[in-house]
């Protein structure tokens, strides 16, 4: 007891000695030194038990996120008094957190404060668009902003930490997972995910409303075979390099201070146990300092993949593979002490986990202060404000697209004499929640039927009708996170009141598409045409009424083919969160005109999956004449839309594509430059899109990529010039020489409003 004592008073003095003299020293507080001596000299206090006990991370029962283990809450709790735990997830509020820190601060010997983790995916309560509808915002400064603000909220009620940028390169519309991240291009994903974590994290983690992030995860999750979530990912070392770890690279080169892995293997090796991945390629290679944590239970299913025998076997080959933090396997704190003992973990690996995991600790200021985040003040008054609500419809309506709009049905009148308000997801407060929705509530968004209410005069009439259901039968109240869903497959009766209120209305809305739980971790589909008796009801619509405009909510690409074939106009809503229904009236009734473009492309049909513009050309790209080339009989071989598309209310002219040189060195520069000219009569935003195109490489190269965007805003008639340069980091690729490097050659350089565009310039990088 009183050798305990003393320990903590010499932690005290460490910790004080420290921070005191720095307290007027901004720079000298966040100096990295500094934390360096602080971290070692926590760590020579601690035991291998103590160090083994940061290594844990167990979940509270305020929210479940993964299959729920048989430990109680008393138990866990149990252990946080003995030093046994160095962090827990989903412990929610003010009072929880300042509760659990408690235990902790006030039982164990050495009191290192718990870090506090959350998937705040898409803001905390006041709730953005789901990642894959924010990106097709292509709005870095917005992007960063709704990080911002779900970190201030995030903090204000006691989180320290969010399992967010989720940056997965995800190019098949069957994996529920895909509405998480930025869609199917490296570039594009690379700079959402830094814009997210420079939101989170802001310029020092120290500050009270910043909070971690984690670049999740790595890696590979994306490419699970035929989209089935969990499943095994069969790529090579040069596609891996290429295509899914740059934005990974990105988000360490920006200081993001934690990384989830996966729970896929690649190539026979489950990412868990990666050691080339983890150690390797992240922590040697682009030295990065922050900790890993494993995702929930993935070091023990390393048993069901077949590649540990048992959970000890699972630890070790975890812990000598850099999986710093084991989320619910319980492996690490059942064998890692013995594991070292038997000297199958060499304790210098226990050691650079603790010290990662107390670095970040540090920088986010909580051994100055553990309770830092809990402030009920703040927790009241800055979470949901009127602000973020505000700020929540600016980012909804920017990540609208505008997919079809046959003879500008688009936008409406507001004074049109009626309108017909129709579908399943009309008047749903549900669905544009999405699904990770941290602490957005059930229903907390504005309906689209709310939204237009809340826009149109007072003379115009409206008439609402559901006409079909999604699901047979409504969640139950609370989180289904984890349930199955029962799709409506037969009960057609709203049917003929909707057709009824199509016919005599002067326009009509119809909002179709997925409910929140059909995206997301687990939400792997086979089919992803509307679900259920949806179309039944579009077609049945259309039939007495040819002014439908479809405002499609989903979180996946969708098979839309017959909508986009015969309906006017659709608008892609996604799951557009608390704000939605007046987002998508501010786009209706052209208050905004959309400027939103595909992070991901729409496919004809689900056959095409996994479908992405930036394929290889392949031995036999196309022949006019016979069948023996890459495509398919039965359906295009390109997207019904592609990446980078979007419509606005007004049409730009792209034209006079220059380049100041046509000849570079390896490390020179170009640069080119497009004139885009606003040839409608309304203001509006384009994203301004670059790709290239590395005509012989010593390994193939896509057909197209993305290297540059830009989004302006150009008034009605105006013409603006639009600048990028091409240097090393547009050209170079990781290489036959495992090499990111600029190989000479011809290359193909387009400029346009979509990844389709035929406006090209050619040059030459020569040696
Ligand atoms: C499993 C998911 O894969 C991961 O993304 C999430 O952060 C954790 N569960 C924690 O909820």
């Amino acid at each position: 007891m009183q050798k305990n004592n003393l320990l903590s008073i010499l932690v005290l003095f460490i910790l004080l000695t420290f921070s005191c003299s720095d307290k007027n020293n901004k720079i000298l507080t966040n100096s990295s030194a500094k934390i360096e001596q602080k971290v070692d000299s926590v760590l020579t206090l601690m035991t291998l038990k103590e160090k083994v006990g940061q290594m844990v991370q167990y979940n509270g029962s305020w929210d479940v996120t993964g299959p729920p283990s048989n430990v109680s809450d008393e138990e866990k709790f149990e252990k946080l008094k003995n030093g046994g735990v160095g962090s827990m997830l989903n412990v929610l509020s003010v009072k929880a957190t300042r509760e659990a820190q408690r235990l902790v601060m006030e039982n164990s010997r050495l009191k290192i404060p718990l870090i506090f983790g959350y998937d705040v995916i898409h803001g905390y309560k006041t709730i953005f668009p789901i990642p894959l509808g924010e990106s097709a915002s292509w709005d870095l400064e917005i992007i960063k902003k709704s990080a911002t603000i779900a970190a201030s909220e995030a903090s204000a009620a006691g989180v320290h930490w969010t399992f967010s940028p989720m940056i997965d390169i995800s190019r098949d519309a069957r994996w529920g997972r895909i509405m998480e991240g930025s869609g199917e291009d490296p570039y594009l994903t690379s700079k959402i995910g830094v814009a997210k974590v420079q939101g989170y994290q802001g310029e020092d983690l120290s500050i009270n409303n910043t909070i971690a992030a984690c670049a999740k995860h790595f890696a590979g999750y994306g490419f699970a075979e035929a989209g089935r979530d969990y499943n095994a990912v069969n790529i090579g070392e040069y596609e891996l390099q290429n295509t899914i770890l740059p934005p990974f690279k990105a988000a360490a080169e920006a200081g993001v201070a934690t990384f989830m892995n996966s729970f896929n293997e690649i190539d026979g090796i489950p990412a868990t146990g990666d050691k080339i991945l983890q150690r390797n390629i992240l922590k040697e290679g682009w030295n990065w300092d922050g900790f890993m944590v494993s995702d929930w239970g993935s070091i023990g299913e390393m048993i069901a993949h077949g590649y540990a025998k048992d959970k000890a076997h699972a630890a070790e080959i975890a812990a000598n593979a850099g999986s710093d933090m084991d989320m619910e396997s319980y492996a690490y704190e059942a064998h890692l002490e013995q594991l070292v003992e038997e000297g199958k973990v060499d304790i210098s690996l226990i050691n650079d986990a603790v010290k990662r995991i107390l670095r970040v600790k540090f920088k986010l200021g909580l051994f100055d202060d553990p309770y830092k985040y809990c402030n009920e003040e703040r927790e009241k008054t800055e979470i949901f404000t009127e602000e973020n609500q505000t700020f929540a419809r600016e980012v909804a309506k920017k990540s609208i697209v505008l997919l079809k709009n046959k003879g500008n049905l688009l936008p409406l009148s507001k004074d049109l004499k009626s309108i017909a308000i129709i579908g399943p997801l009309a008047d749903d407060k549900d669905t544009p929640i999405g699904n990770w929705r941290a602490k957005g509530g059930t229903n907390s968004a504005v309906s689209l039927l709310e939204g237009i209410k809340n826009s149109v005069s007072s003379s115009t009439k409206i008439a609402y009708q559901k006409g079909v259901s999604i699901l047979k039968e409504e969640y139950p109240k609370g989180r289904g996170f984890l349930m199955p869903l029962n799709f409506n497959t037969d009960d057609k009766s709203g049917i003929p009141a909707a057709v009824n209120a199509a016919k005599t209305a002067e326009m009509v809305v119809l909002a179709i598409g997925e409910v929140a739980l059909q995206t997301g971790e687990g939400r792997s589909q086979t089919n992803i045409k509307l679900v259920g008796v949806q179309q039944e009801l579009l077609e049945a619509i259309y039939k007495v009424n040819k002014n439908v405009v479809v405002v499609l909510m989903n979180g996946r690409p969708m098979d839309i083919s017959w909508a986009a074939e015969n309906v006017p106009s659709i608008l892609e809503c996604w799951h557009l969160g608390s704000q939605s229904g007046n987002a998508i009236a501010d786009v209706l009734f052209g208050d905004y005109n959309p400027s939103g473009k595909l992070p991901v492309s729409f496919p004809h049909n689900v056959g095409q999956e996994p479908l992405y513009y930036n394929q290889k050309n392949t031995g036999r790209p196309f022949s006019p004449t016979h069948v023996t080339f890459s495509a398919y009989r039965d359906a295009p071989k390109t997207a019904l839309y592609p990446f980078g598309y979007g419509l606005s209310y007004t049409t730009f002219e792209y034209k006079n594509l220059i380049l100041d040189k046509n000849e570079i060195l390896p490390n020179g520069e170009i640069k080119a430059s497009v004139v885009i000219t606003n040839t409608g009569n309304r203001d509006g935003e384009e994203v301004v899109q670059l790709y290239i195109r590395d005509l012989v490489g010593s390994l193939t190269r896509p057909i197209r990529e993305l290297k540059g965007f830009e989004k302006v805003m150009v008034k009605a008639g105006e013409t603006k010039t639009v600048n990028f340069t091409v240097n090393v980091e547009t050209l170079q690729f990781y290489t036959i020489n495992k090499k990111w490097e600029v190989e000479p050659g011809d290359f193909e350089l387009w400029i346009g409003g979509d990844s389709t565009t035929s406006l090209k310039a050619s040059f030459k990088v020569i040696e």
